[in-house]
């Protein structure tokens, strides 16, 4: 069995976006020191590193740096090509492995993976070239979310297509014609997420679910416990728990789940590493997904994750801010459950996520409308 990797150490974070920032965080309040890889040498977590790589994800020349000089290897995205990850797996462990995330990272391989190992998933055809795209269409009626293989993220690489929509060539051009995944739209009753932590040893710890909202496919507010019927919340668990063993996993994996009207459960989509969705488990856990990571990787004990308090996060986005200083957050503060998390990220975009507001709530109902009234938005919200 694989050893500690004690504290003092230094962590390996491929990735120095937010969540590379909050890994960071974590680990540095363990003790562990800090080496980021990322192509921005203004990355969010770079102020948290000792060790800085500047080298874009296909670097190999970077990647090997970052592993000599680190324990242990994490990624906080998922488009790390496969050779690098596995040039890097010979200079220290990766974790999750360069296994997980080569079959994570391709849609279609993600899906006959699902498949292969009998996890429930929608509909779905894959689509090589125009002519396949045009047939996968057909068969599931048209009304479809056509989605690259590779590289998309927060509704990014995604065609949504409703019957009889354009023709399929000016579809497959418009996607950049590349290998896809066509999927029947399917009418959704909620969407959840399931956070699993499993460490070399064996140990595993799955988190409550997560309810999740989307808004123009990005995810816009999440609260913890996802306040849903305890036969879907074991069945939740008992995918979580299959999808840790089945992979070995050694991290975290977050599994996007779809709720039919029917109550029943299928798998969306996988992300091994830490997910906009459990930004609560800050307060509303006993042990924060960022903190869950630096243990797991290390092969460190897992933390609880039982609910201390429920909680909700509601995300910031590039169009909140007018100029390019932060905005007044006084407002949203005034509640003293709330609190402010920014990745001082930089340049702004609109549909960038810049940070997001938190709170804690008497219930997850509670928690929801704090941070809706903190964001200024009315709250609208209707739980399933
Ligand atoms: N087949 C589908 N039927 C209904 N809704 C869907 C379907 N596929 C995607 N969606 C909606 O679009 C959202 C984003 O889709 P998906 O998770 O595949 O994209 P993504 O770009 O990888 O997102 P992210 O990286 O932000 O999780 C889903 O959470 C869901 O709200
Ligand atoms: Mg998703």
């Amino acid at each position: 069995m694989s050893q500690a990797i004690a504290p003092g150490a230094r962590i390996g974070i491929v990735g120095g976006g937010q969540l590379g920032l909050m890994a960071a965080l974590a680990a540095r309040a363990m003790g562990y020191r800090v080496g980021v890889l990322d192509p921005d040498p203004c990355c969010a977590a770079r102020p948290l590193a000792d060790l800085f790589v500047a080298a874009p994800f296909d670097d190999v020349g970077g990647a090997l740096e970052l592993a000599r000089r680190c324990a242990v290897i994490t990624a906080e995205i998922e488009k790390v090509p496969y050779p690098v990850l596995a040039a890097m797996a010979e200079k220290a462990p990766v974790r999750p492995s360069p296994e997980v995330l080569r079959i994570v990272q391709d849609r279609l391989r993600q899906k006959q993976w699902l498949a292969r190992h009998a996890f429930p998933t929608g509909p779905y055809h894959a689509a090589k070239s125009a002519a396949q795209l045009a047939t996968a269409l057909t068969r599931l009626g048209g009304d479809c979310f056509i989605k690259a293989a590779a590289g998309g993220y927060d509704g990014r690489g995604q065609i949504r297509v409703g019957p009889g929509a354009a023709d399929a060539i000016s579809l497959w051009r418009e996607l950049g014609a590349t290998a896809c995944v066509v999927e029947r739209a399917l009418p959704l009753r909620a969407e959840i997420s399931v956070l699993a932590a499993r460490r070399p040893s064996g140990e595993i710890a799955i988190f409550p679910p997560a309810l999740n909202h989307h808004r123009r496919r990005i995810l816009d507010w999440a609260v913890l416990p996802a306040p849903i019927h305890p036969d879907l919340l074991d069945r939740a668990r008992a995918i979580a728990l299959a999808m840790a063993n089945t992979f070995h996993l050694e991290g975290l994996l977050a599994i996007e789940m779809f709720i039919r009207s029917d109550r029943t459960l299928l798998v969306n989509e996988l992300a091994p590493r830490p997910h906009n969705s459990y930004h609560a488990s800050e307060i509303a856990c006993q042990t924060s997904q960022f903190e869950q990571l630096i243990r797991a990787i290390c092969n460190l004990p897992l933390g609880g994750t039982g609910i201390v308090r429920p909680a909700a996060i509601k995300n910031l986005f590039g169009q909140r801010w007018a100029k390019s200083e932060d905005p007044p957050f006084d407002h949203s503060l005034r509640d003293p459950q709330v609190k402010l998390r920014l990745y001082g990220k930089r340049p702004l975009r609109p549909d960038r996520k810049m940070g997001h507001l938190l709170a804690a709530g008497d219930s997850p109902r509670d928690a929801l409308a704090r941070v809706e009234r903190a964001a200024g938005a009315a709250n609208k919200s209707v739980f399933p």
